[in-house]
């Protein structure tokens, strides 16, 4: 467990959030390792009928804890087992996912979005993807989520660039449903949990599995993106890009 992922149950609605705020909420494997384990209990507890995914004021998440990509990219590691736990968990999940995104959303923190069923962003959202900047590549089966949400070209500018997309942007390609004040985030996204919750849970389950496909396809684009990511965790690139974060402030 990890005392920066709080897990909270209301009714049929359990809030997994992201707490780290000194350090923008990036995550640590044993970050990654609570939220898996949240959302795979969830599929199995009959009184979860929908998951909120939030954060802090200010930062949904900084994207994966940039120390421990270093210590991956000098131990010849990939992305950590815990990592790909939280992966295939939002790949496999039973249960309705849905987003609340307060200020940055980077990473990570952008394509488990991807994952999610409903996203709600305040107007101080930003949504980034420097993973080519970092020497690395997309992940989180972004690679085929992202250019089949918003285009081939639009998720080049993303995944590829790095460009990043403010909330406006981001509700224009579909990544978001919804944009309002960064103070109402929780409550609009707490709203539609509780919606989808009071809506017959067997039909929203079909509904969804008939929308989304089985998992397989997906599960398979995290394992083929997670073989090409731990080549480039080690490169020239990856560690040049960690080094220049972990030393910008000495
Ligand atoms: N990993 C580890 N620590 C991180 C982090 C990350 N991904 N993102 C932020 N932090 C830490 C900073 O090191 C800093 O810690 P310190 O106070 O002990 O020095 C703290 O969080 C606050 O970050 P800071 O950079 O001072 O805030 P900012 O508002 O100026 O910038 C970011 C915020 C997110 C833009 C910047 O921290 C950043 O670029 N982080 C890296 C994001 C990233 O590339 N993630 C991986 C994507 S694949």
């Amino acid at each position: 467990m990890s005392d920066h992922i709080t897990i909270d149950d209301a009714g049929p609605v359990r809030t997994v959030r992201m707490n780290r705020p000194d350090k923008k909420n990036a995550l640590t494997g044993a970050m990654y390792g609570a939220m898996a384990a949240a959302l795979t209990d969830a599929n199995r507890s009959a009184g979860i009928r929908c998951v909120m995914l939030v954060g802090v004021p200010g930062a949904f998440s900084a994207g994966n804890d940039m120390a421990e990509f270093s210590q991956a990219a000098k131990s010849g590691e990939g992305l950590a087992p815990s990592v790909i736990d939280f992966l295939y968990a939002l790949a496999r999940s039973e249960r309705p996912l849905v987003a609340a995104v307060q200020g940055l959303a980077v990473g990570v923190g952008t394509t488990m979005l991807l994952h999610c069923d409903y996203v709600i962003a305040g107007s101080d959202a930003r949504f980034s993807t420097p993973f080519v900047n970092l020497g690395l590549v997309p992940e989180a089966a972004s690679s085929l989520l992202a250019p089949r949400l918003m285009g081939h070209r639009r998720a080049f500018e993303l995944l590829v660039m790095g460009r990043p997309l403010d909330a406006a942007a981001a509700q224009n390609c579909g990544l978001v449903n919804a944009v309002v004040p960064p103070g109402d985030v929780e409550a609009h996204a707490l709203k539609a949990a509780r919606d989808i919750a009071a809506l017959p849970p067997e039909a929203v389950a079909a509904s969804r599995r008939l929308m989304r496909g089985a998992p397989g396809e997906i599960v398979a684009q995290i394992d083929a993106e997670a073989i090409v990511f731990r080549q480039r965790l080690q490169s020239a690139e990856a560690r040049t890009a960690f080094e220049a974060f972990l030393n910008r402030k000495r």
